[in-house]
């Protein structure tokens, strides 16, 4: 109510020269009568129901359209579904103050009529409070601060609009709430707009992670970042996984306690998976838990580590050992980082990516297999689709399982093989996507002995991984292995568990297969 919805709505289409429909005053036309009249005669059920039929009309028109809802549209899971589809959603919000002395210029709102200035703003305030959740459903924010900056106000939704073209899907973990991904070239530098957006400034203070190495290749894009948070402080860990420790997190949040950062603080991860998991523990941690947002680096995290809410550091005793269920606001996939990314990171993520292929989606992974010359050169559209079916993939079982109850853990698939030979090699030898490839053939060959798949889709996996340029080969001793396996935190108690494939796009979890069988499995990177 009076953010200026109207006027700016109006204002924005015929900036981008769309049509402009109001909702309530198309359910005022058809009915004859004003809202309040359709209250009081027909109900409020009968206005939500003509609510809906407009906004789905609306929704079906190709034109581009730029709309106003009423207050209550958004409460109503089918209006959010078909706007979701089929639009952008912008609130335009102002302070309790400024609506209050705007209403009150007018004292025209019925629910707001004949008030003091104090009881009024009091009441802005609770409705607000109120309506937050619904609000909260917004795509991005912009702020209406006074009457005279209504140009300002349209420019930055133009601009907003304009990042949001990199907008590639929202991962909605089942514990609540969502949170947008963004895959584009080159969008780092026009972040600013979705920090506002996502109502995380002016009063935040932002600070930037990342790692030694990052920091020096992609010193340029890390000053842009900076740029857009109000040059902000950077924090600079030591790059490497055996860095991931809570000794070093504890640094990050002695230089945040000594710089007088508050529970308004946000991190900003430019960084791999292990910068990102760490700092994202710090996110969770920090003062009870602060935003924080993600801007991987490298084709894994991107891929993996960003989506899914998933953040830790390492214990003497286990990788992942120490850490939490943790979303972050956004992930901003800017192709241009992968420039510098050393060629066997690249193939790191590469695992992951064909990992969802073989546990997912037979038609990804055949997309993979025609596409491997796009996949070796970095072709922009080839890296797109294949960061955001990944994401997609990877926010879809997510979706149904955030914590790993039952189908989360297919995301594991060559992973209980691939932690094996990460342990037995120190994890110097091979960085975590190789282990975990090697860890596929493993997988494969020992469903192919369990007689869960034929030889042909082993053979059809291999050929992939190794079409990609992926090491065949590393000589595992089985005993250690298994006991290497045994510690594993994916084991439950006592058990040790598989995800094996059951043909390609589809894998099933296993339990205590014959040790005699997984010796043998490993024969197949023999
Ligand atoms: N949270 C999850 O769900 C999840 C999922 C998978 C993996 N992970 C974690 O992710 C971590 C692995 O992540 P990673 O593979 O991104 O490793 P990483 O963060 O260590 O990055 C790999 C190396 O590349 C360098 N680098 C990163 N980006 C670069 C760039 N653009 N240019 C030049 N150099 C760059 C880094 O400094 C590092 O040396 C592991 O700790 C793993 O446990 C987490």
């Amino acid at each position: 109510m009076a953010s200026g919805k109207s006027r700016t709505g109006r204002a924005l289409a015929e900036r981008l020269g769309r049509s402009y429909i109001d909702t309530d005053a198309v359910i005022v036309e058809r009915a004859g009568k004003s809202i309040s009249d359709i209250f009081a005669q027909d109900g409020e059920a009968a206005f939500r129901q003509m609510e809906r039929d407009v906004i789905s009309e609306i929704a079906g028109n190709e034109t581009p359209q730029i709309v106003s809802l009423g207050g209550g549209a958004l409460n109503q899971p089918e209006n959010l579904k078909v706007i979701r589809e089929t639009g952008t959603i912008i609130r335009l919000w102002a302070s309790p103050e400024i609506l209050s002395e705007r209403i009150g210029r007018k004292n025209t709102r019925p629910l707001l009529a004949n008030l003091s200035d104090e009881e009024r703003l009091a009441k802005i305030k609770v409705m607000l409070k109120e309506r937050e959740p619904i609000y909260a459903q917004a795509d991005f924010s912009v702020e209406s601060t006074n009457d005279a900056n209504e140009a300002h106000v349209i420019e930055r939704i133009i601009h907003m609009l304009q990042f949001w073209n990199s907008h590639a899907l929202d991962v909605c973990p089942s514990s609540g709430g969502r949170y947008p991904i963004f895959i584009g070239r080159n969008i780092t530098p026009e972040t600013a707009c979705l920090l506002e957006g996502l109502r995380l400034s002016p009063n935040h203070e932002f600070l930037v992670c990342t790692d030694t190495t990052i920091a020096k290749a992609q010193s340029e894009m890390l000053h842009e970042l900076r740029g857009q948070a109000g040059r902000c402080p950077i924090f600079k860990f030591q790059a490497g996984e055996r860095n991931k420790t809570l000794h070093n997190l504890n640094q990050l949040f002695s230089f945040m306690l000594h710089r007088g950062y508050t529970r308004k603080s946000c991190l900003l991860q430019f960084s791999g998976g292990v910068v990102g998991d760490m700092a994202g523990f710090g996110a969770a941690t920090y003062q009870r838990g602060i935003p924080f947002i993600q801007f991987p680096t490298t084709l894994l995290s991107m891929v993996d580590s960003s989506v899914g809410g998933k953040v830790a550091v390492n214990h003497p005793e286990g990788k992942n050992m120490i850490g939490a269920f943790y979303q972050p606001k956004a992930v901003v996939c800017d192709l241009a980082v992968l420039r510098t990314l050393p060629e066997n990171e690249y193939l790191a993520g590469l695992a992951e990516i064909v990992k969802y292929g073989v546990i997912y989606d037979e038609e990804f992974f055949s997309y993979l297999e025609q596409h491997i010359d796009g996949i070796k050169r970095h072709d922009d559209e080839t890296l797109r689709h294949m960061i955001f079916r990944s994401c997609q993939i990877k926010a879809e079982v997510v979706g149904i399982d955030e914590k790993e109850s039952g189908l989360r853990a297919i995301l594991n698939y060559g992973h209980t093989f691939g932690h094996a030979i990460e342990k037995l090699t120190n994890y110097d030898m091979f960085s975590h996507g190789i282990a975990v490839s090697l860890g596929m053939r493993v997988a494969a060959r020992a469903a192919v002995m369990l007689g869960m798949i034929d030889e042909a889709a082993e053979k059809r996996q291999n050929a992939l991984l190794d079409a990609l340029g992926f090491p065949k080969t590393f000589n595992v001793d089985a005993e250690k292995a298994w006991e290497a396996m045994a510690v594993d935190k994916k084991a439950e108690k006592g058990a040790r568990v598989y995800i094996l494939p059951t043909r390609i796009g589809e894998v099933k979890k296993v339990v205590n297969v014959d040790k005699e069988i997984i010796a043998k499995a490993w024969d197949a990177i023999r």
